[in-house]
Protein backbone atom coordinates (compact mmCIF):
# COMPACT_ATOMS: atom_id res chain seq x y z
CA UNK A 1 0.00 0.00 0.00
CA UNK A 2 1.04 3.34 -0.60
CA UNK A 3 2.03 5.10 2.41
CA UNK A 4 2.90 8.38 1.26
CA UNK A 5 0.32 11.48 1.89
CA UNK A 6 1.19 14.82 -0.07
CA UNK A 7 -1.24 17.59 1.53
CA UNK A 8 -0.77 21.06 -0.14
CA UNK A 9 -2.58 24.40 0.95
CA UNK A 10 -3.34 27.05 -1.73
CA UNK A 11 -0.53 29.40 -1.57
CA UNK A 12 -1.66 32.95 -0.20
CA UNK A 13 -1.65 36.36 -2.12
CA UNK A 14 0.92 38.35 -0.11
CA UNK A 15 -1.09 41.43 -0.79
CA UNK A 16 -2.39 42.06 2.72
CA UNK A 17 -1.62 40.58 6.22
CA UNK A 18 -2.96 36.99 6.75
CA UNK A 19 -6.87 36.73 8.15
CA UNK A 20 -8.79 33.83 9.63
CA UNK A 21 -9.61 32.42 5.83
CA UNK A 22 -6.03 31.80 5.62
CA UNK A 23 -5.50 30.37 9.10
CA UNK A 24 -8.79 28.02 8.54
CA UNK A 25 -7.60 26.38 4.84
CA UNK A 26 -3.71 25.96 6.70
CA UNK A 27 -5.46 24.45 9.92
CA UNK A 28 -7.46 22.22 8.01
CA UNK A 29 -4.49 20.99 5.90
CA UNK A 30 -2.35 20.60 8.94
CA UNK A 31 -4.68 18.40 10.72
CA UNK A 32 -4.85 15.96 7.90
CA UNK A 33 -1.11 16.14 7.78
CA UNK A 34 -1.02 14.84 11.42
CA UNK A 35 -3.46 12.50 11.27
CA UNK A 36 -1.74 10.72 8.34
CA UNK A 37 1.85 11.33 10.20
CA UNK A 38 0.40 9.55 12.98
CA UNK A 39 -1.25 6.53 10.69
CA UNK A 40 2.13 5.75 9.86
CA UNK A 41 2.36 7.75 6.16
CA UNK A 42 5.34 9.41 5.33
CA UNK A 43 3.89 13.10 4.59
CA UNK A 44 4.79 15.93 2.86
CA UNK A 45 2.47 19.08 3.28
CA UNK A 46 3.12 22.02 1.70
CA UNK A 47 2.15 25.94 1.84
CA UNK A 48 3.42 29.09 0.96
CA UNK A 49 3.07 32.47 -1.23
CA UNK A 50 1.60 33.15 -4.88
CA UNK A 51 3.77 35.86 -5.50
CA UNK A 52 3.32 37.11 -8.71
CA UNK A 53 0.44 39.11 -10.98
CA UNK A 54 -1.32 42.27 -11.40
CA UNK A 55 -2.27 42.36 -7.76
CA UNK A 56 0.38 42.16 -6.01
CA UNK A 57 1.88 44.68 -8.14
CA UNK A 58 -1.13 47.17 -7.60
CA UNK A 59 -0.33 46.64 -3.79
CA UNK A 60 3.00 47.14 -4.24
CA UNK A 61 2.50 50.51 -6.09
CA UNK A 62 0.21 51.36 -3.35
CA UNK A 63 2.67 51.22 -0.74
CA UNK A 64 5.36 53.12 -3.11
CA UNK A 65 7.37 49.91 -2.63
CA UNK A 66 9.18 47.63 -5.15
CA UNK A 67 6.73 43.98 -5.48
CA UNK A 68 9.79 42.22 -4.08
CA UNK A 69 10.03 44.24 -1.04
CA UNK A 70 6.69 44.09 -0.45
CA UNK A 71 6.10 40.35 -1.12
CA UNK A 72 9.46 39.92 1.07
CA UNK A 73 7.78 41.44 4.22
CA UNK A 74 4.64 40.36 4.01
CA UNK A 75 5.45 36.45 2.88
CA UNK A 76 7.74 36.43 6.16
CA UNK A 77 3.81 37.27 7.81
CA UNK A 78 2.84 34.36 6.20
CA UNK A 79 5.49 31.90 7.45
CA UNK A 80 4.88 33.47 11.11
CA UNK A 81 1.66 32.69 10.83
CA UNK A 82 2.50 29.04 9.93
CA UNK A 83 4.55 28.76 13.09
CA UNK A 84 1.84 30.29 15.11
CA UNK A 85 -0.74 27.76 14.02
CA UNK A 86 1.84 25.24 15.23
CA UNK A 87 1.62 23.62 11.30
CA UNK A 88 3.39 20.56 10.56
CA UNK A 89 4.37 22.09 7.07
CA UNK A 90 7.61 20.44 5.70
CA UNK A 91 8.23 23.18 3.23
CA UNK A 92 7.02 26.91 2.52
CA UNK A 93 7.50 27.50 -1.06
CA UNK A 94 7.52 31.27 -2.46
CA UNK A 95 6.76 31.82 -6.46
CA UNK A 96 9.68 34.45 -6.70
CA UNK A 97 12.25 31.67 -6.15
CA UNK A 98 14.53 29.94 -8.91
CA UNK A 99 13.72 26.88 -7.94
CA UNK A 100 9.96 28.00 -8.70
CA UNK A 101 10.76 29.89 -11.92
CA UNK A 102 12.67 27.00 -13.33
CA UNK A 103 9.58 24.80 -12.70
CA UNK A 104 7.13 27.25 -13.92
CA UNK A 105 9.49 27.96 -17.66
CA UNK A 106 10.03 24.30 -17.89
CA UNK A 107 6.10 23.80 -17.95
CA UNK A 108 5.74 26.38 -20.07
CA UNK A 109 7.68 24.98 -22.56
CA UNK A 110 6.80 21.32 -22.41
CA UNK A 111 3.43 23.39 -23.26
CA UNK A 112 4.60 24.85 -26.31
CA UNK A 113 6.78 21.65 -27.17
CA UNK A 114 2.99 19.65 -27.17
CA UNK A 115 1.44 22.17 -29.53
CA UNK A 116 -0.64 23.54 -26.51
CA UNK A 117 0.05 27.08 -26.49
CA UNK A 118 -0.30 29.74 -29.28
CA UNK A 119 -0.43 33.91 -29.71
CA UNK A 120 -3.46 35.75 -30.30
CA UNK A 121 -5.35 38.50 -29.06
CA UNK A 122 -7.51 38.76 -25.88
CA UNK A 123 -9.93 41.33 -25.40
CA UNK A 124 -12.47 40.69 -22.38
CA UNK A 125 -13.29 41.36 -18.42
CA UNK A 126 -10.60 40.67 -15.76
CA UNK A 127 -10.53 40.94 -11.91
CA UNK A 128 -7.35 41.78 -10.46
CA UNK A 129 -8.38 40.92 -7.31
CA UNK A 130 -9.28 37.17 -8.54
CA UNK A 131 -7.35 37.15 -10.88
CA UNK A 132 -9.46 35.63 -13.24
CA UNK A 133 -10.95 35.95 -16.72
CA UNK A 134 -14.85 36.07 -16.63
CA UNK A 135 -17.37 35.82 -19.33
CA UNK A 136 -20.02 38.11 -20.58
CA UNK A 137 -22.62 36.37 -18.81
CA UNK A 138 -20.51 36.08 -15.35
CA UNK A 139 -20.56 39.44 -14.70
CA UNK A 140 -23.27 42.19 -13.68
CA UNK A 141 -23.27 45.84 -13.33
CA UNK A 142 -23.92 47.58 -9.99
CA UNK A 143 -24.22 51.06 -9.30
CA UNK A 144 -22.96 51.72 -12.81
CA UNK A 145 -19.66 49.46 -11.97
CA UNK A 146 -19.28 45.79 -13.35
CA UNK A 147 -18.54 42.99 -11.15
CA UNK A 148 -18.25 39.43 -11.44
CA UNK A 149 -21.22 38.04 -10.27
CA UNK A 150 -19.27 34.96 -8.07
CA UNK A 151 -16.55 37.03 -6.17
CA UNK A 152 -18.99 40.68 -6.71
CA UNK A 153 -15.05 41.64 -7.46
CA UNK A 154 -14.60 44.78 -9.93
CA UNK A 155 -13.62 43.99 -13.47
CA UNK A 156 -11.91 45.63 -15.91
CA UNK A 157 -12.28 45.77 -19.79
CA UNK A 158 -8.56 44.47 -21.09
CA UNK A 159 -7.46 44.04 -24.70
CA UNK A 160 -3.78 43.01 -25.44
CA UNK A 161 -1.49 40.41 -27.00
CA UNK A 162 -1.43 37.15 -24.98
CA UNK A 163 -0.09 33.40 -25.11
CA UNK A 164 -3.56 31.05 -25.31
CA UNK A 165 -3.80 27.50 -23.92
CA UNK A 166 -5.92 25.52 -26.16
CA UNK A 167 -8.14 24.45 -22.89
CA UNK A 168 -11.32 24.12 -25.08
CA UNK A 169 -9.51 21.09 -26.69
CA UNK A 170 -9.74 19.62 -23.23
CA UNK A 171 -13.35 19.79 -22.54
CA UNK A 172 -13.96 15.81 -23.06
CA UNK A 173 -11.19 14.42 -21.14
CA UNK A 174 -11.73 16.67 -18.40
CA UNK A 175 -15.31 15.77 -18.13
CA UNK A 176 -14.27 11.85 -18.84
CA UNK A 177 -11.52 12.13 -15.70
CA UNK A 178 -14.79 13.20 -14.00
CA UNK A 179 -16.75 10.23 -14.65
CA UNK A 180 -14.09 7.92 -14.01
CA UNK A 181 -12.75 9.36 -11.08
CA UNK A 182 -15.36 10.04 -9.29
CA UNK A 183 -13.67 11.62 -6.20
CA UNK A 184 -11.51 13.53 -7.97
CA UNK A 185 -13.66 16.89 -6.56
CA UNK A 186 -15.27 17.16 -3.37
CA UNK A 187 -17.82 17.77 -2.19
CA UNK A 188 -19.91 16.47 -4.20
CA UNK A 189 -21.84 19.40 -5.00
CA UNK A 190 -18.82 20.92 -5.71
CA UNK A 191 -18.22 19.08 -8.16
CA UNK A 192 -21.71 19.27 -9.82
CA UNK A 193 -20.42 23.33 -10.41
CA UNK A 194 -17.34 22.10 -12.58
CA UNK A 195 -19.07 19.92 -14.55
CA UNK A 196 -21.76 22.23 -15.61
CA UNK A 197 -18.91 24.98 -15.83
CA UNK A 198 -16.91 22.47 -18.44
CA UNK A 199 -20.37 21.13 -19.82
CA UNK A 200 -21.12 24.57 -20.82
CA UNK A 201 -18.29 24.97 -22.65
CA UNK A 202 -14.40 26.25 -22.50
CA UNK A 203 -12.84 29.12 -24.38
CA UNK A 204 -9.03 29.03 -24.78
CA UNK A 205 -7.11 30.63 -22.31
CA UNK A 206 -5.12 33.61 -22.11
CA UNK A 207 -1.88 32.41 -20.10
CA UNK A 208 0.04 35.67 -20.42
CA UNK A 209 -0.18 39.37 -19.76
CA UNK A 210 1.65 42.23 -22.23
CA UNK A 211 0.79 45.05 -20.10
CA UNK A 212 2.38 44.66 -16.69
CA UNK A 213 5.93 42.71 -16.09
CA UNK A 214 5.55 41.54 -12.40
CA UNK A 215 5.17 37.73 -12.96
CA UNK A 216 7.56 35.11 -14.49
CA UNK A 217 8.78 35.69 -18.20
CA UNK A 218 7.82 33.76 -21.50
CA UNK A 219 10.66 31.87 -22.55
CA UNK A 220 11.29 33.32 -25.68
CA UNK A 221 9.15 36.26 -25.47
CA UNK A 222 10.33 38.45 -22.28
CA UNK A 223 7.57 40.90 -23.37
CA UNK A 224 5.16 38.92 -22.09
CA UNK A 225 4.70 37.47 -18.14
CA UNK A 226 2.90 33.97 -17.46
CA UNK A 227 -0.70 34.05 -15.86
CA UNK A 228 -0.16 34.44 -12.61
CA UNK A 229 -2.43 30.52 -12.11
CA UNK A 230 -0.65 28.89 -14.64
CA UNK A 231 2.62 30.34 -11.98
CA UNK A 232 0.69 29.68 -9.05
CA UNK A 233 -0.63 26.04 -9.49
CA UNK A 234 3.08 24.88 -10.53
CA UNK A 235 3.97 25.44 -7.14
CA UNK A 236 3.09 22.13 -6.20
CA UNK A 237 5.33 20.42 -9.05
CA UNK A 238 8.11 23.33 -8.08
CA UNK A 239 8.29 22.31 -4.15
CA UNK A 240 9.03 18.72 -5.65
CA UNK A 241 11.68 19.58 -7.71
CA UNK A 242 9.99 19.84 -11.07
CA UNK A 243 11.30 18.92 -13.97
CA UNK A 244 13.32 16.54 -12.36
CA UNK A 245 11.05 13.67 -12.34
CA UNK A 246 13.42 11.01 -11.12
CA UNK A 247 14.18 12.82 -7.81
CA UNK A 248 13.05 11.02 -4.39
CA UNK A 249 10.56 14.15 -3.82
CA UNK A 250 8.80 13.53 -7.02
CA UNK A 251 9.00 9.70 -7.32
CA UNK A 252 7.47 9.48 -3.66
CA UNK A 253 4.93 12.63 -3.04
CA UNK A 254 3.26 13.32 -7.18
CA UNK A 255 0.94 12.49 -7.74
CA UNK A 256 -0.69 14.85 -4.98
CA UNK A 257 -3.14 13.11 -2.74
CA UNK A 258 -4.76 16.58 -1.82
CA UNK A 259 -5.21 19.54 -2.90
CA UNK A 260 -6.55 21.51 0.06
CA UNK A 261 -8.68 24.52 -1.19
CA UNK A 262 -11.29 27.02 -1.01
CA UNK A 263 -14.39 26.72 -2.82
CA UNK A 264 -13.63 30.17 -4.46
CA UNK A 265 -10.36 28.97 -6.43
CA UNK A 266 -11.98 25.16 -7.34
CA UNK A 267 -12.38 26.10 -11.16
CA UNK A 268 -8.71 26.89 -11.04
CA UNK A 269 -7.91 23.61 -9.42
CA UNK A 270 -10.54 21.13 -11.06
CA UNK A 271 -10.47 22.57 -14.81
CA UNK A 272 -7.52 24.84 -15.61
CA UNK A 273 -4.61 22.73 -13.60
CA UNK A 274 -6.21 19.44 -14.57
CA UNK A 275 -5.91 20.30 -18.38
CA UNK A 276 -2.45 22.01 -18.19
CA UNK A 277 -1.43 18.47 -16.50
CA UNK A 278 -3.03 16.56 -19.04
CA UNK A 279 -1.40 18.51 -21.93
CA UNK A 280 2.00 18.22 -20.40
CA UNK A 281 1.41 14.56 -20.00
CA UNK A 282 1.58 14.38 -16.43
CA UNK A 283 -0.45 12.81 -13.64
CA UNK A 284 -3.13 14.64 -12.50
CA UNK A 285 -3.41 15.15 -8.13
CA UNK A 286 -5.87 12.48 -6.49
CA UNK A 287 -8.29 14.88 -4.97
CA UNK A 288 -9.72 18.78 -4.60
CA UNK A 289 -11.52 19.93 -1.84
CA UNK A 290 -12.90 22.91 -2.12
CA UNK A 291 -13.83 23.96 1.82
CA UNK A 292 -16.50 26.86 2.41
CA UNK A 293 -15.61 29.77 3.58
CA UNK A 294 -15.09 31.59 6.95
CA UNK A 295 -17.77 34.74 6.88
CA UNK A 296 -17.54 37.81 8.70
CA UNK A 297 -21.33 38.17 9.39
CA UNK A 298 -23.27 37.03 6.12
CA UNK A 299 -20.41 37.85 3.83
CA UNK A 300 -16.80 36.06 2.69
CA UNK A 301 -14.45 37.82 4.91
CA UNK A 302 -11.41 39.50 2.88
CA UNK A 303 -9.08 42.79 2.66
CA UNK A 304 -11.00 44.02 -0.21
CA UNK A 305 -14.10 44.11 2.08
CA UNK A 306 -12.28 45.57 4.82
CA UNK A 307 -14.05 42.89 7.08
CA UNK A 308 -11.20 40.85 8.48
CA UNK A 309 -10.93 39.09 11.91
CA UNK A 310 -7.09 38.84 12.80
CA UNK A 311 -6.41 35.16 13.87
CA UNK A 312 -3.11 36.34 15.94
CA UNK A 313 -6.08 38.41 18.35
CA UNK A 314 -7.83 35.21 18.57
CA UNK A 315 -4.77 33.44 19.69
CA UNK A 316 -3.93 36.24 22.23
CA UNK A 317 -7.31 36.03 23.72
CA UNK A 318 -8.39 32.59 23.60
CA UNK A 319 -4.90 30.38 22.60
CA UNK A 320 -4.58 28.76 19.78
CA UNK A 321 -5.83 25.05 20.29
CA UNK A 322 -9.20 26.62 21.56
CA UNK A 323 -9.22 28.13 17.97
CA UNK A 324 -7.90 25.24 16.15
CA UNK A 325 -11.05 23.08 17.90
CA UNK A 326 -12.96 25.70 17.23
CA UNK A 327 -12.59 25.66 13.26
CA UNK A 328 -12.92 21.85 13.26
CA UNK A 329 -15.95 21.41 15.35
CA UNK A 330 -18.05 24.58 14.58
CA UNK A 331 -17.83 25.26 11.06
CA UNK A 332 -19.18 22.35 9.62
CA UNK A 333 -16.53 21.14 7.24
CA UNK A 334 -17.60 21.65 3.78
CA UNK A 335 -20.13 24.47 4.26
CA UNK A 336 -19.08 28.16 5.06
CA UNK A 337 -19.27 29.06 8.87
CA UNK A 338 -18.23 31.80 11.18
CA UNK A 339 -16.52 32.78 14.35
CA UNK A 340 -19.00 33.42 17.74
CA UNK A 341 -17.51 34.51 21.00
CA UNK A 342 -20.05 32.46 22.52
CA UNK A 343 -19.74 29.35 20.64
CA UNK A 344 -15.80 29.34 21.35
CA UNK A 345 -16.17 29.95 25.00
CA UNK A 346 -18.48 27.19 24.93
CA UNK A 347 -15.96 24.72 22.94
CA UNK A 348 -13.33 26.19 25.60
CA UNK A 349 -15.59 25.59 28.55
CA UNK A 350 -17.48 22.30 28.24
CA UNK A 351 -15.81 20.46 25.14
CA UNK A 352 -11.84 21.22 26.22
CA UNK A 353 -12.13 22.15 30.58
CA UNK A 354 -14.95 20.06 31.09
CA UNK A 355 -14.98 16.98 29.06
CA UNK A 356 -11.19 16.85 28.22
CA UNK A 357 -9.40 18.55 30.78
CA UNK A 358 -11.41 17.46 33.61
CA UNK A 359 -11.34 13.56 32.77
CA UNK A 360 -7.43 13.81 32.72
CA UNK A 361 -7.34 15.83 36.48
CA UNK A 362 -9.86 13.35 37.77
CA UNK A 363 -7.87 10.40 36.85
CA UNK A 364 -4.63 11.31 37.78
CA UNK A 365 -5.86 13.27 40.98
CA UNK A 366 -7.60 9.13 42.03
CA UNK A 367 -4.56 7.63 40.75
CA UNK A 368 -2.58 9.61 43.08
CA UNK A 369 -4.59 9.02 45.98
CA UNK A 370 -5.44 5.83 45.77
CA UNK A 371 -2.91 3.42 43.92
CA UNK A 372 0.22 5.77 44.83
CA UNK A 373 0.60 7.59 41.81
CA UNK A 374 1.39 4.47 39.57
CA UNK A 375 -0.09 3.14 36.54
CA UNK A 376 -2.00 0.32 38.22
CA UNK A 377 -0.08 -3.16 38.20
CA UNK A 378 -2.54 -5.96 38.79
CA UNK A 379 -5.79 -5.57 36.92
CA UNK A 380 -8.45 -7.96 35.46
CA UNK A 381 -10.69 -6.27 32.45
CA UNK A 382 -14.39 -7.15 32.98
CA UNK A 383 -16.92 -6.65 30.37
CA UNK A 384 -17.52 -2.92 31.22
CA UNK A 385 -14.01 -2.50 30.55
CA UNK A 386 -13.75 -4.33 26.98
CA UNK A 387 -16.51 -2.47 25.84
CA UNK A 388 -16.03 0.75 26.04
CA UNK A 389 -11.96 0.34 25.24
CA UNK A 390 -12.48 -1.91 22.56
CA UNK A 391 -14.30 0.47 20.37
CA UNK A 392 -11.63 2.05 19.69
CA UNK A 393 -10.00 -0.52 18.05
CA UNK A 394 -13.44 -1.48 16.09
CA UNK A 395 -13.80 2.11 14.72
CA UNK A 396 -10.24 2.63 14.06
CA UNK A 397 -10.69 1.22 10.23
CA UNK A 398 -13.86 3.30 10.00
CA UNK A 399 -12.14 6.45 11.33
CA UNK A 400 -9.45 5.85 8.87
CA UNK A 401 -11.90 5.73 5.90
CA UNK A 402 -13.59 8.82 7.11
CA UNK A 403 -10.67 10.71 7.15
CA UNK A 404 -10.16 9.66 3.22
CA UNK A 405 -13.62 10.83 2.69
CA UNK A 406 -12.45 14.32 4.62
CA UNK A 407 -15.09 13.49 6.68
CA UNK A 408 -14.40 15.77 9.54
CA UNK A 409 -17.51 16.36 11.02
CA UNK A 410 -17.55 11.95 11.19
CA UNK A 411 -14.08 12.35 13.53
CA UNK A 412 -15.42 15.39 15.63
CA UNK A 413 -18.17 13.71 16.92
CA UNK A 414 -16.36 10.80 17.45
CA UNK A 415 -14.31 12.14 19.87
CA UNK A 416 -17.04 14.29 21.50
CA UNK A 417 -19.28 11.01 22.24
CA UNK A 418 -15.75 8.94 23.13
CA UNK A 419 -15.19 12.27 25.99
CA UNK A 420 -19.10 11.80 27.16
CA UNK A 421 -18.71 8.18 27.32
CA UNK A 422 -15.39 8.14 29.07
CA UNK A 423 -16.35 10.90 31.64
CA UNK A 424 -19.85 8.62 32.37
CA UNK A 425 -17.91 5.37 32.47
CA UNK A 426 -15.52 6.87 35.46
CA UNK A 427 -19.03 8.17 37.09
CA UNK A 428 -20.79 4.99 36.72
CA UNK A 429 -18.05 2.43 38.14
CA UNK A 430 -17.72 4.41 41.04
CA UNK A 431 -13.88 3.44 41.47
CA UNK A 432 -14.33 5.27 45.24
CA UNK A 433 -16.94 2.81 46.15
CA UNK A 434 -14.22 -0.18 45.18
CA UNK A 435 -12.15 0.59 47.96
CA UNK A 436 -11.96 -2.78 49.46
CA UNK A 437 -11.57 -4.53 45.76
CA UNK A 438 -8.01 -3.09 44.64
CA UNK A 439 -8.06 -5.45 41.60
CA UNK A 440 -11.20 -3.61 40.35
CA UNK A 441 -10.36 0.03 41.40
CA UNK A 442 -7.04 -0.88 39.96
CA UNK A 443 -8.59 -2.00 36.75
CA UNK A 444 -11.58 0.90 36.57
CA UNK A 445 -7.98 3.40 36.82
CA UNK A 446 -6.09 1.67 33.94
CA UNK A 447 -9.40 1.31 31.78
CA UNK A 448 -10.03 4.99 32.73
CA UNK A 449 -5.87 6.03 32.02
CA UNK A 450 -5.98 4.20 28.38
CA UNK A 451 -8.95 6.42 27.24
CA UNK A 452 -7.25 9.16 27.83
CA UNK A 453 -4.25 8.10 26.25
CA UNK A 454 -6.64 6.89 23.01
CA UNK A 455 -8.53 10.17 22.98
CA UNK A 456 -5.31 12.22 23.19
CA UNK A 457 -3.89 9.97 20.36
CA UNK A 458 -7.62 11.15 18.70
CA UNK A 459 -7.10 14.78 19.56
CA UNK A 460 -3.44 15.40 18.77
CA UNK A 461 -4.36 16.14 14.71
CA UNK A 462 -6.83 18.98 16.30
CA UNK A 463 -5.05 20.30 19.27
CA UNK A 464 -1.48 19.00 19.20
CA UNK A 465 0.00 21.49 21.94
CA UNK A 466 -2.74 20.09 24.49
CA UNK A 467 -2.48 16.78 23.36
CA UNK A 468 0.76 16.42 23.83
CA UNK A 469 0.26 17.98 27.09
CA UNK A 470 -1.71 15.55 28.48
CA UNK A 471 0.76 12.80 27.28
CA UNK A 472 3.07 13.94 29.38
CA UNK A 473 1.49 12.25 32.49
CA UNK A 474 2.61 9.00 30.87
CA UNK A 475 5.56 10.18 29.26
CA UNK A 476 4.18 9.74 25.45
CA UNK A 477 5.95 12.36 23.66
CA UNK A 478 5.55 13.02 20.20
CA UNK A 479 6.98 10.29 18.44
CA UNK A 480 5.29 7.81 20.09
CA UNK A 481 2.13 9.13 18.85
CA UNK A 482 1.04 6.04 16.60
CA UNK A 483 -2.99 5.66 15.60
CA UNK A 484 -2.63 1.86 15.10
CA UNK A 485 -1.71 1.67 19.07
CA UNK A 486 -5.11 2.70 20.24
CA UNK A 487 -6.15 -0.85 19.46
CA UNK A 488 -3.82 -1.86 21.94
CA UNK A 489 -5.69 -1.89 25.53
CA UNK A 490 -2.56 -2.82 27.37
CA UNK A 491 -0.30 0.00 25.80
CA UNK A 492 0.35 1.68 29.01
CA UNK A 493 3.19 0.38 31.09
CA UNK A 494 1.92 -1.15 34.68
CA UNK A 495 3.89 0.27 37.39
CA UNK A 496 4.99 3.44 35.98
CA UNK A 497 4.92 6.76 37.29
CA UNK A 498 2.39 9.26 36.55
CA UNK A 499 3.78 12.55 36.01
CA UNK A 500 2.15 15.69 36.99
CA UNK A 501 -0.30 16.91 34.75
CA UNK A 502 -0.74 20.70 33.61
CA UNK A 503 -4.19 22.54 33.66
CA UNK A 504 -4.92 22.09 29.82
CA UNK A 505 -7.64 24.73 29.49
CA UNK A 506 -8.67 27.56 31.53
CA UNK A 507 -12.26 27.98 31.40
CA UNK A 508 -13.56 31.18 30.16
CA UNK A 509 -15.93 32.98 32.93
CA UNK A 510 -18.20 35.40 31.39
CA UNK A 511 -18.08 37.23 34.61
CA UNK A 512 -14.94 37.69 34.93
CA UNK A 513 -13.73 39.18 31.84
N1 LIG B 1 -3.13 32.84 -4.50
C1 LIG B 1 -4.38 32.22 -4.72
C2 LIG B 1 -4.26 30.71 -4.54
C3 LIG B 1 -3.26 30.04 -5.44
S1 LIG B 1 -3.16 28.33 -5.15
C4 LIG B 1 -2.22 27.73 -6.39
C5 LIG B 1 -5.39 32.76 -3.71
N2 LIG B 1 -4.88 33.34 -2.64
S2 LIG B 1 -5.75 34.00 -1.46
O1 LIG B 1 -4.79 34.48 -0.52
O2 LIG B 1 -6.66 34.96 -1.99
O3 LIG B 1 -6.63 32.92 -0.84
C6 LIG B 1 -6.16 31.63 -0.64
C7 LIG B 1 -7.11 30.77 0.09
O4 LIG B 1 -7.37 31.29 1.39
C8 LIG B 1 -8.53 30.58 -0.46
O5 LIG B 1 -8.68 29.72 -1.47
C9 LIG B 1 -9.13 29.92 0.74
O6 LIG B 1 -8.65 28.61 0.82
C10 LIG B 1 -8.56 30.76 1.84
N3 LIG B 1 -9.48 31.83 2.14
C11 LIG B 1 -9.37 33.15 1.84
N4 LIG B 1 -10.44 33.80 2.35
C12 LIG B 1 -11.24 32.90 2.97
C13 LIG B 1 -12.34 32.97 3.80
N5 LIG B 1 -12.95 34.10 4.10
N6 LIG B 1 -12.77 31.80 4.37
C14 LIG B 1 -12.10 30.62 4.21
N7 LIG B 1 -11.07 30.53 3.45
C15 LIG B 1 -10.73 31.60 2.65
O7 LIG B 1 -6.57 32.61 -3.94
Amino acid sequence: MDKNFFITTPIYYPSGKPHMGHAYSSIIADFFARFKKIDGFDVLFLTGTDEHGLKIQRAAEKEGVKPQTLCDQISETFRDLSKILNLSNNDFIRTTEIRHKKSVQYLWNELVKNDEIYLSKYSGWYSVSDEAFYNEDEIEEVDGKKIAISSKSPVEWIEEESYFFKLSKWEKPLLDYYENNPDFISPGSRKNEVISFVKSGLKDLSVSRKTFSWGIPVPNNQSHVIYVWLDALTNYLSALNYPNTKNDLFKKFWPASLHLIGKDILRFHAVYWPAFLLASKIELPNKVFGHGWILSGEEKMSKSKGNILDPIEIIKEYGLDPLRYYLIKEVSFGNDGNISQERLENCINSDLANNYGNLCQRVTAFTNKNCDGKIPLEIKFQEDDLLILNKYKDNLDKIRSKIDDQNINFYIDYIVNSLFEANKYFNDQEPWKQKGNKIRLNTIVYTTLEIVRKISFLLYPIIPESALKALKIFNIDENDVKLNTISNNEYLTKGNNLNKIDILFKKKDKNND
